[in-house]
């Protein structure tokens, strides 16, 4: 097993990454202020794990309440966070109960959010369940719903008191919701870590077969990346946005195709290729580096060119992103492969012909 620490003071935390870490109450209980838990989950997860973690924990002389919601990014919203507080207050939960937060991203974040908000703020331990989850979203302390006009817009930084990423729970997860994850893995190595994107373009059938040494050290290097970048910038006011690359494309693909319809990792897939376009065009990289990438998701089953939607589209649903600062459109592009920066100096001219060129109807 190995341990990773994200170093952000008093609230600094540990990640626990290896075989078998679901079943560790020798370290579950080092972050565990009182004998009660709340463990979130979804109906998808619940017959699968929840059984033996609940066992091990009562086993323990800890009082547990299980919260099972349905499944679905639809479902993280306004009216299932108030069933996570009704849940939390009908069973009497303490200040001191920690949530534990048992599934993909989805859970992570709404989970998270619910820890921010109940009693001012109870204690959380992310346990993700997707390679997504336990590459990117379990850790830096991004909490959030969706509301209708948008994604992820009502939320909160709150970090979790531990990260414990189980490889094995990766064994049942659906081949697509895995490749979608490794958007994200891949996306370490060209913004800011070349020997990683080298690794993996070494490694990646091994790691597409899950083979277990290959999965413990992309997950150990990918959130090694994220903690630095979170513990460097936290509240995102700089570096912490280059996490982004392909987002602002890929969120517009989401949103253009209707959110479900494409895998996030795959609309950040086709976003980052769209990116890749856009910094060759701005003369920061080649086509052979614009080819490599290509090469890259394409071998790992990822869409490489987004849907035939009109650029004008494109341009009107990146404009909501979160990073537009007095209505410019501000994009993580590559600078060189494997560091990424943020930049205004693209015209819309640009956006446009970098989304023509990588889409269906290119
Ligand atoms: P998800 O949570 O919807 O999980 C995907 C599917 O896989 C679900 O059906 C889930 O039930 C199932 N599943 C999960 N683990 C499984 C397992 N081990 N075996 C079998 N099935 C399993 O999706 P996701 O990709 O994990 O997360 C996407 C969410 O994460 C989005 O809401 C996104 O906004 C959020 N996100 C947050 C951050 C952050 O920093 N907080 C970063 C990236 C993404
Ligand atoms: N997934 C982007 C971030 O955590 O900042």
């Amino acid at each position: 097993m190995d341990t990773l620490k994200v170093a952000l003071g008093d609230r600094a935390y540990p990640i626990y990454i290896g075989q078998g870490t679901l079943c560790r109450f020798d370290l579950l209980r080092l972050h565990i202020a009182q004998p009660s838990v709340a463990v979130v989950t979804n109906t998808t997860l619940a017959p699968r794990y929840l059984p033996s973690l609940t066992a091990m924990l009562r086993a323990e002389g800890v009082e547990v309440a299980e919260i099972v919601l349905p499944d679905g990014e639809e479902y993280k919203d306004w009216k299932t966070l108030n069933a996570v507080f009704d849940s939390l207050l009908e069973r009497g939960c303490e200040r001191g109960t920690t949530l534990i937060a048992l599934g993909g991203g989805v859970i992570g974040d709404i989970t998270g959010f619910a820890a921010a908000c109940y009693l001012r703020g109870a204690p959380f331990i992310q346990i993700p369940t997707t390679l997504l989850a336990q590459v990117d979203s379990s850790v830096g302390g991004k909490t959030a719903i969706n509301h209708p006009r948008g994604k992820n817009m009502i939320g909160a930084f709150y970090q979790p008191k531990a990260v414990f990423i189980d490889t094995d729970a990766l064994g049942t997860l659906p081949e697509r919701e895995f490749r979608a994850g490794m958007a994200e893995v891949i996306k370490y190595g060209l913004i800011r870590d070349l020997p990683f994107l080298e690794w993996l373009e070494e490694n990646l059938e091994r790691l597409l077969a899950r083979d277990t040494d290959a999965l413990q050290h992309a997950i150990r290097r990918s959130c090694a990346n994220k903690a630095e970048v979170v513990v460097s910038d936290e509240r995102e006011l700089g570096d912490r946005a280059l996490l982004n690359l392909g987002h602002t494309f890929g969120h517009a693909i989401e949103a253009g195709l209707g959110y479900g319809t494409w895998l996030h990792g795959e609309a950040v897939a086709a976003g980052t290729m769209m990116a890749a376009e856009l910094s060759r065009e701005l003369g920061n990289i080649d086509s052979q580096d614009v080819a490599r990438i290509e090469k890259l998701l394409g071998r790992t089953g990822l869409p490489v060119r987004g849907p035939r939607l009109a650029p004008e589209r494109y341009l009107e649903l990146m404009r909501h992103d979160k990073k537009v600062r007095d209505g410019k459109l501000r994009l993580v592009l590559l600078e060189r492969v494997g560091k990424a920066t943020v930049t205004d100096r693209a015209s819309d001219q640009q956006i446009v012909k970098a989304i023509d060129m990588r889409s269906e109807n290119a």
